[in-house]
């Protein structure tokens, strides 16, 4: 196991990753302040994790509230459900919620948790890989609301995140694929070594070598906890976190959301980044091939969808939430691991490598 901190003084708090861990009494008692926990998960993670996760709680007034599985249903529906739980059950301002599940249930508990009444503690079982090295680190929570997606939100931070790799055996291919898109970004963004190591360790990886895979989560755990340490309400570096996304959201709205996952269109979007910012002169040909290979050995597309014009493209990159009054910036490359956030590019470059990225 590697207990790796996010450091924000007094809400510092660990991660703790490694096979076996659920049901650690003992990891999760120090991060549990009251006697009264609450479960929140999903009906696909319950039949395979819950019991295991229970384990570790017993001797608490254990209470779990099982969701329905899915992104459509990150609502405040949904959220008001876990309201009612806790509500029914007595739950007092010391009860702890426990998220067990992917992105979804995380951002969802972790939202009861920050506004249940007026911030209740937290913990974090992140359940996929993307969960682990993303969504679980970093305090923010929320639902999307029928007119955007993460438009409800808070920050709020866990006393303790749980990764247990484990749990990433039953998960799909498609699934390990998004997550390993996201490890890809922090090498791309700051981390030059830990890009080479994805080289060498890809293989390892997609196998779900639990070495490789504990090295990887907690190698991207550590850029996220620093760059949520030194900027934990993303007012200036968090937003290099963003690489690939303003692309990538782009793709996830003109295929439909779901079409393809988050993790996915962010891969592709990373690429598109990379080829941007080589016909700005920023990065040379080489490196925009070995971001492209090392993609594609994780098990990720590097085209745009065929059925989206660049038009179409151009107008939706255009509504992304990074769009700032002074025109669009986006999270470029002036090398691999040297990210910056710039409004200074040629539209012109960006309209041709769009045109070239096309499949087919
Ligand atoms: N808060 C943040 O900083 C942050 C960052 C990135 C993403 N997110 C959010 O996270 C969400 C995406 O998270 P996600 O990719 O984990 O999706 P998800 O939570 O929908 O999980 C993906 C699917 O895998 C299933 N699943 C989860 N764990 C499993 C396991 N161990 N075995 C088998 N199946 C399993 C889930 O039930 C679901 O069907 C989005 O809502 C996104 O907005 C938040
Ligand atoms: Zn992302």
């Amino acid at each position: 196991m590697k207990t790796l901190y996010v450091e924000l003084g007094e809400r510092s708090y660990p991660i703790h990753i490694g096979p076996g861990l659920l049901g650690r009494a003992d990891l999760l008692q120090p991060a549990i302040h009251g006697r009264q926990v609450m479960i929140v998960t999903n009906e696909t993670i319950a039949p395979l994790y819950l019991e295991a996760a229970q384990a570790g709680l017993s001797g608490y007034d254990l209470q779990t509230v099982i969701l329905p599985d899915g992104e459509q249903y990150k609502n405040l529906d949904t959220l008001n459900r876990i309201f009612d739980a806790l509500l029914e059950h007595r739950f007092n301002r010391k009860c702890t919620l426990v998220a067990l599940g992917g992105g979804v249930i995380g951002d969802l508990a972790g939202f009861a948790a920050a506004s249940y009444q007026r911030g209740v503690d937290f913990i974090q079982i992140p359940t996929t890989l993307l969960a682990q090295v993303d969504s679980s680190v970093g305090g923010k929570t929320g639902v999307n609301h029928p007119l955007g997606k993460n438009m409800i939100g808070a920050f709020h931070q866990p006393n303790c995140v749980l990764a247990d790799t484990d749990t990433l055996a039953t998960l799909d291919d498609r699934q390990l694929a998004a997550g390993l898109a996201e490890i890809i970004k922090y090498g791309l963004i700051r981390d030059a070594d830990f890009f080479a190591w994805l080289e060498k360790n890809m293989d390892l990886l997609t196998a779900r070598d639990t070495d490789a895979l504990i090295f990887a989560i907690a190698r991207s755990c550590l850029n996220k906890a620093e760059v949520v340490a030194a900027d934990e309400r993303e007012s200036g570096q968090r937003a290099l976190l963003n690489l690939g996304h303003t692309f990538g959201h782009a793709i996830e709205t003109g295929m439909g959301y779901g079409t393809w996952l988050h993790g996915e269109a962010v891969g592709t979007g990373m690429l598109l980044a990379a080829q941007l910012s080589a016909r700005q002169g920023w990065l040379d040909a080489g490196e925009v091939e070995r971001i492209e290979q090392l993609l594609t050995r994780a098990g990720l597309p590097t085209r745009i969808p065929g059925e989206m014009s660049t038009r179409q493209f151009l107008d939706l990159m255009a509504v992304d939430k990074k769009v700032m009054d002074s025109g669009l910036r986006l999270v470029l490359l002036k090398g691999i691991g040297a990210a910056v956030v710039t409004g200074d590019f040629d539209p012109d470059l960006l309209r041709a490598t769009l045109d070239a990225a096309h499949a087919g």
